[in-house]
């Protein structure tokens, strides 16, 4: 079986900090209540003028720095997003390769909602098992701020912006670490519950005001309860067929959507607090970013250290699922 390499990594946080305290204007809520129901305090937004797709290429110019590679080596760009610059084409992949200066062989999307970091390594790992010469630059960016309703106080208080970046390759390269498995589930059965939309289900003339499924709309108690569920089995399902154990694992970082969601998979997996890391309090859910920007910090902060193992796992709208295994 070929090695994957995961040679850098990288993350871009938009400076623009929006705390609860400043959300209240927006919406009837209160610090107290997003506290206690999700664990968020704050969210980062990007600037007017600013597009997800720069945010993704911040994220990927810190990724290739830590890889120590140029962008001209990179062979396929992938990225994932729920909030593309443009809804139908181009990509945000290939916007991202044009601010690089990439002209490689694959620039594409991945629409796997907040799943979109583990497809693309399930993906970069099927790439790089037939093209082992391959450099792929995996990137996730979400810009949900632009897809909030700020009157729906069910959803607006949840959501962030930001973005991570991975280059991965196979070989005898020795990077940071080795993608030792991933995982990808989908059922879409209940695709309603969670939707971003403004695509062709509506039709629209010039001039038209937008459909209220252009915004995020969310069953969040449903949500919740497939989330746990979803989230808890995948990770048991990629424990067991790699024959370890909950003890095994030295970090586990979760999606970052909501706190109350962490604790209750790591209370099922019995898994130590100190052993989970968490910054939802401070990014709110960055969809398909938060796996990345989560690593990012977690690195930078010294709690992945050379010898680890990393247990990353994900859950997000379609409904979409997923989990992967890093040693570092
Ligand atoms: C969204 C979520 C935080 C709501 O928490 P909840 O405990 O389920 O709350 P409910 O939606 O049942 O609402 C409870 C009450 O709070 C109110 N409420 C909802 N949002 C509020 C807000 N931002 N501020 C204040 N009150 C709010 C509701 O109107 C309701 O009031 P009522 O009882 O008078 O009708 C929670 O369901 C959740 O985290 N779901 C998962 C969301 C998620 O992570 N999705 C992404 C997955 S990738």
């Amino acid at each position: 079986m070929t090695a994957i390499h995961i040679l850098g990594f990288g993350a871009y946080t938009p400076e623009r900090r929006m705390s609860n305290d400043e959300l209240t204007r927006l919406v009837d809520t209160s610090d107290e209540w997003i506290v206690s129901r999700s664990g968020i305090r704050a969210r980062h937004v990007l600037a007017d003028g600013e597009q997800n797709s720069d945010a993704g290429t911040k994220a990927a110019l810190q990724a290739l720095e830590h890889a120590n590679i140029s962008p001209e080596s990179i062979t396929h760009v992938l990225t994932a997003t729920c909030t593309p610059d443009y809804l139908c084409c181009p990509s945000t992949a290939c916007i991202i390769s044009s601010n690089l200066g990439i002209h490689g062989e694959m620039a594409f999307d991945i629409s796997a909602a907040c799943s979109g970091f583990i497809y693309g390594l399930d993906l970069a790992k099927g790439i790089l098992s037939h093209s082992p010469d391959a450099n792929i630059l995996l990137v996730a960016t979400e810009a949900l701020t632009r897809r909030i309703n700020w009157q729906d106080r069910g959803t607006s208080v949840l959501f962030g912006d930001g973005a991570g970046a991975m280059i991965l390759g196979a070989g005898s390269s020795t990077g940071k670490a080795q993608l030792i498995d991933s995982k990808c589930r989908a059922d879409g059965a209940q695709h309603l519950l969670l939707t971003v939309g403004g695509g062709s289900n509506h039709r629209y003339e010039p001039g038209d005001a937008v459909q209220p499924d252009f915004y995020i709309q969310m069953q969040g108690r449903e949500v919740f309860k497939v989330a746990v569920r979803s989230l808890t089995a995948i990770c048991r399902e990629i424990l067991s067929r790699n024959e370890l154990e909950v003890g095994d694992i030295d970090l586990f970082i979760p999606h970052q959507a909501n706190l109350r969601i962490i604790e209750a998979v790591g209370s099922r997996l019995a898994m130590p607090h100190d052993r989970i890391f968490v910054n939802v309090d401070e990014h709110g859910n960055t969809s398909a970013a938060s796996i990345p920007l989560a690593l990012r910090e977690a690195w930078e902060l010294g709690r992945i250290q050379p010898g680890m193992k990393v247990l990353l796992s994900t859950f997000g709208g379609g409904f979409t699922w997923g989990a992967a295994l890093l040693q570092f």
